[in-house]
């Protein structure tokens, strides 16, 4: 891409780069040199900065820490075959959700060039931190929120966009046992939950933490009106494989439409399996589980690409769910993704952007 946006950069004295071990690297731990911050002041986005990565000093009355008008995006890069290119998924994607969670959250627009450039001139400042080993990536989160120094209600009128990014590895280590949620809530209808809004997570975290103490990684959400049907699991969205069918959730304005649950459907067409995208109810998913037809179940997001579903807890019983070997959908989904991340398998719908 041709830069035709000013992005002033900073450079850090000292990298941390060669004192970070990358062998065994957590999720979300360990962040790179550099970071981009732009301001939204008077109606315009203006002073488009990289700088060290590092603590901001921000407003005690910021609506952000008070309100949670905040929202995020999280995305990955990869490094390319030959380590000269770095292969992000599908960023158009990610830019166009934050504006929809922007509308919906009352926060400005972010134009594609600020939000492309950007990415693209961090990215390629701090290129060396994009981790070679299997599993590993960099993990981008661009975020927004409200920079306005009021603690009264009104949509605010300042706000700061930055990008961090992070070296992570495997977001589960395992596959995950999860329990079907029917009292607490993640999202309801007219609510803010097919926005990627900070708030969400936050809420979510109790409830899930509820399910940890009782043994489970996480939680399958129902809609929060009836508590009948499936809606993510965790912070990601559903898919079983049901009968041969691949079977997730509809969108809806309770669900996130996730990046990975639509390169998930898209390749799944792409090879002539049949999909279903459905309200699923409680009950079809027990009686399926109980007839022994649920083939597959995991929940597809950015962090973990993939995350197999081991066993499913319902009203106290437990259903566990055929061996992972034998999961042939999701493995081949899975292996294809991460191919086509690293440029390892062609790029037929043209979701690598390289920088
Ligand atoms: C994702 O998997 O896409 C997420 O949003 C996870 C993140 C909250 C850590």
């Amino acid at each position: 891409m041709v830069e035709t946006l000013r992005i002033s950069s900073t450079r850090i004295k000292e990298s941390r780069l060669a004192s970070t071990d990358f062998s065994n690297i957590p999720f979300g731990k360990v962040f790179t040199d550099h970071m981009f911050m732009a301001d939204y002041r008077a109606g315009e986005w203006k002073n488009l900065r990289i700088i060290p990565y590092g603590n901001m000093p921000t407003s005690p009355a910021t609506p952000a820490l008070h309100y949670g008008q905040s929202i995020f995006e999280g995305m990955k890069a990869y490094p390319s075959a030959n380590g000269k290119e770095a292969l992000v998924f599908r960023p158009l994607e990610n830019w166009k959700r934050m504006n929809v969670s922007a509308e919906r959250m009352c926060m400005p627009h972010i134009p594609e060039d600020l939000f492309m450039e950007s990415l693209a001139a961090l990215i390629d400042l701090d290129r060396g931190w994009i981790p070679t080993e299997e599993g590993s990536s960099l993990y981008i989160r661009p975020f927004m929120f409200s920079a306005d120094e009021f603690i009264g209600i009104r949509p605010s009128l300042d706000f700061t966009f930055m990008i961090i990014l992070s070296p992570v590895g495997p977001y589960y280590s395992t596959p995950v046992k999860v329990k079907i949620e029917t009292h607490y809530t993640r999202a309801v209808e007219g609510g803010t939950g097919y926005a990627k809004a900070g708030g969400n997570y936050g809420g979510a975290i109790y409830p899930a933490k509820l399910a940890q103490d009782q043994g489970y990684h996480q939680l399958i959400w129902t809609d929060g009106k009836t508590h009948e049907y499936v809606e993510e699991s965790g912070t990601m969205n559903l898919m079983f494989v049901i009968d041969n069918v691949l079977v997730t959730p509809g969108l809806s304005d309770s669900i996130l439409a996730g990046i990975t649950r639509k390169s998930v459907l898209e390749l799944a067409q792409h090879w002539g399996m049949p999909v279903e995208e459905r309200r699923i109810s409680v009950i079809e998913l027990v009686e399926a589980l109980e007839q022994g037809r649920v083939q597959e179940a995991f929940g597809a997001g950015t962090a973990a690409t993939i995350a197999h579903i081991e066993l499913i807890g319902h009203e106290g019983k437990n259903y566990s769910l055929p061996p992972i070997d034998q999961r042939l959908f999701a493995n081949k989904v899975l292996t294809e993704l991460e191919n086509i991340k690293r440029g390892k398998s062609p790029d037929p719908f043209e979701w690598i952007y390289r920088i």
